[in-house]
């Protein structure tokens, strides 16, 4: 696989992003980045603060000095706040509850924008996010819609967390797609020119398959 691609993969919780990103990164050698663990890194630090989380100028005071740092080895991927693992913290409830208002936050988009472009640089990378083929990545090779039933999403997320309640899963996750799709700045979206693709009735390994098939076709490369 060419080093250059830039695969964009955008879609909400539980749709099986994330999963899809990393085996498909690890099939074909190249990087990987969770923007989500990003945003969810400033959320964590933005509690650490003591921010008051209903103030947004607060919350963008209490993310300017946070050092976000993601490695990008698909197996492996590591997120750290100020040189501090954050990888089992940023999977807390605490911190789930409140990555949406953090996210909304023009400062903290702006400063991981920067981070994510860095981290992109030239290519060779696969990722995963609200905003990518939209805003972060508009020229990626490849763009990526994923979706799936509410109700397979909330299965889905409930079992890798191993939370017992599927309707609380499902009522969170609602409640943070409204909030991401309906702020000001970057929203989450269907990027213009994504592939749809529905992961509902698939397997992981079917969609893996059928995603790099695609990258495949799209990038012209066998
Ligand atoms: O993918 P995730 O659930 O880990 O993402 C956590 C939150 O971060 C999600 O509610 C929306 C936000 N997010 C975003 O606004 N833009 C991105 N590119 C990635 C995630």
């Amino acid at each position: 696989m060419g080093s250059t691609v830039v695969v964009a993969m955008d879609g909400p919780s539980g749709s099986g992003k994330s999963s899809t990103s990393r085996a498909v990164a690890h099939r074909l050698g190249l990087r990987y980045l969770d923007t989500g663990a990003q945003f969810r890194a400033l959320t964590a630090a933005v509690l650490d603060a003591g921010a008051d989380l209903e103030d947004p100028d607060a919350i963008a005071a209490a993310a300017a000095t946070t050092r976000v740092e993601s490695g990008t080895d698909p197996q492996h991927p590591t997120i750290t706040v100020d040189g501090v693992d954050v990888a089992a913290r940023i999977r807390t409830q605490e911190v789930t509850d409140h990555v949406s208002a953090v996210a909304s936050v023009p400062q903290v988009r702006q400063r991981l924008l920067d981070l994510q472009r860095a981290i992109i640089g030239d290519g060779g990378i696969v990722v995963e996010g609200r905003d990518i083929g939209s805003v972060v990545a508009p020229d990626a090779e490849v763009k990526l819609y994923l979706t799936a039933d509410p109700a397979a999403r909330a299965q889905r997320r409930t079992a890798e967390n191993g939370a017992a309640d599927v309707d609380a899963t499902r009522a969170d996750l609602l409640r943070r797609d409204s909030i991401d799709s309906g702020r000001a700045t970057a929203p989450a979206v269907a990027p213009d020119g994504a592939v749809h693709l529905d992961t509902t009735p698939y397997t992981l390994d079917e969609v893996v398959e059928q995603v790099i098939a695609l990258v495949r076709q799209q990038t012209d490369q066998h």
